[in-house]
C-alpha cells in the first residue's frame, strides 16, 4: 500500500491534496466531507484586510477603549470576524487534519496583530495571501517587495505557528522574494495564486471578470517557479496551486518539487469528493511506477535533479518557437 503522507509546515498531512481557500473551506459540512475523501489539510476561506481593519475603525469611532487590546477583542465580537474565529473552533474540535485559516491582504498596515486571536483560536498554520498592485510608475519593484516583507517580520512578532505565504508569480525575482521570505522565517510558500483579472466584454463595451476558475494550461505559469524554488537549498515549504484538475496534475507538481499540491476549480467542477479519485490514482501511479512514499520521487524532475536544466531557463527556445509553420 502506498503511502502518501507529506509533511508541510511541520504538520504531518496524510496526503500532499490540500484544500485551497475558498467558499468551499466556509462551512463545517464542507470541511468534514473534505477530511472524509482524503484531503491532508484544508485552508479555510480567506478573512480579508478591510474586514479587520473595517471592525477595527468602527471601534476606534466609539469613545473609552483606550487600550489597544480592548479594541482588538470588541472587534473580534463582531460578526464576520467572530465567525471566522467560530469556524477555526469548531473546525479545530471537529477534524483531525490541519487546519489553516486564510488572511487576504495587499497591506502590512493595522491588521497584522490580528493574527494573534486567529493562533489564539486554534489553527495550525496561517496562509497569508498576499498581492499588492503596483499603480505608481514612480514606485520601484523594491517598493512594492518591502510591503511584504513588513508584513512578514510584523506578523513574525505577533505569532508563534508557521507562516505560508501565499503569493502571484509577477515578481522580477521570484526566487529573491522566497530567499527573502526564508530568512525571515516564514516556513512556506504558496505558489501561486489565481488573481482577478479584468477582461473587456467587446458587444457590452464593459470590463468584465476573466474566467475565475482554473484550467490545467494554466500550470505553464507555475511548474517552473516551482522547478527552480524547490531546488535551492533553503528550508521553505512549497505548495502547488493553480491548475490541478487530475492526479497527473498533482504528480506534475510533486516531481517538480512541491510538498503539497492544493485543489480548488477541481473541486467546484467535480464536488469535494473527488479527492478521493485523486487521492487513489496519485497512489495507483505511484504503484505502477514503484514508489512506496511521496519522498521516493517528490523533486526528481525539478531543475536540479532533471538532467537537463536548461529546459528550465531557457524561455526563447529557436527550435519550440520554429518547430510550428
Ligand atoms: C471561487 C473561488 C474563490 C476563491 N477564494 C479564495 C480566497 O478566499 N482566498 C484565497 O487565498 N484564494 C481564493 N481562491 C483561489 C484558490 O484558492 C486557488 O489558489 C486558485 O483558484 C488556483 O487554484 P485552482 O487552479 O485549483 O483553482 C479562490 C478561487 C476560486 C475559484
Amino acid at each position: 500500500m502506498e503511502n502518501l503522507t507529506i509533511k508541510y509546515l511541520g504538520l504531518t498531512l496524510k496526503s500532499p491534496l490540500i484544500v485551497s481557500s475558498s467558499r468551499l473551506t466556509s462551512t463545517i459540512e464542507n470541511l468534514k466531507t473534505a477530511e472524509e475523501n482524503g484531503a491532508g489539510a484544508v485552508v479555510l476561506k480567506s478573512l480579508f484586510e478591510e474586514q479587520i481593519k473595517y471592525h477595527i475603525s468602527s471601534f476606534n469611532a466609539m469613545p473609552g477603549y483606550p487600550e489597544a487590546d480592548d479594541y482588538i477583542s470588541y472587534y473580534t465580537k463582531s460578526h464576520s470576524v467572530d465567525e471566522y474565529l467560530g469556524l477555526i473552533k469548531t473546525a479545530k474540535k471537529t477534524l483531525d487534519i490541519p487546519v489553516i485559516p486564510s488572511i487576504n491582504c495587499f497591506s502590512s498596515e493595522g491588521w497584522t496583530d490580528f493574527a494573534r486571536h486567529i493562533a489564539g483560536a486554534g489553527a495550525d498554520a496561517i496562509e497569508i495571501n498576499v498581492f499588492f498592485m503596483p499603480i505608481d510608475r514612480k514606485k520601484s519593484s523594491a517598493d512594492s517587495e518591502k510591503v511584504y516583507f513588513e508584513m512578514i517580520e510584523k506578523l513574525k512578532a505577533a505569532i508563534n505557528i508557521p507562516i505560508a505565504i501565499k503569493i502571484g508569480y509577477r515578481f522580477s525575482n521570484v526566487l529573491y522574494m522566497i530567499d527573502q521570505f526564508y530568512m525571515r522565517g516564514v516556513e512556506g510558500v504558496v505558489m501561486f495564486n489565481r488573481f482577478y483579472e479584468p477582461d473587456i466584454d467587446i458587444n457590452r463595451m464593459e470590463v468584465v471578470p476573466s474566467s475565475i476558475f482554473s484550467s490545467p494550461d494554466d500550470r505553464r505559469f507555475v511548474l517552473r517557479s516551482i522547478a527552480m524554488a524547490s531546488s535551492q537549498d533553503i528550508k521553505i515549504d512549497i505548495s502547488a496551486s493553480t491548475g490541478v484538475h487530475s492526479a497527473d496534475d498533482a504528480i506534475r507538481y510533486l516531481l517538480a518539487g512541491a510538498d503539497s499540491v492544493q485543489v480548488c476549480s477541481a473541486l467546484y467542477k467535480n464536488g469535494i469528493p473527488f479527492l478521493k479519485t485523486l487521492n487513489q490514482q496519485i497512489g495507483e501511479w505511484m504503484a505502477k511506477n514503484n514508489y512506496s512514499k511521496i519522498s521516493d520521487f517528490r523533486g526528481k524532475l525539478n531543475w536540479l535533479n532533471y538532467e537537463k536544466p536548461a529546459v528550465f531557463e531557457r524561455t526563447q527556445f529557436m527550435k519550440y518557437f520554429s518547430s510550428v509553420d
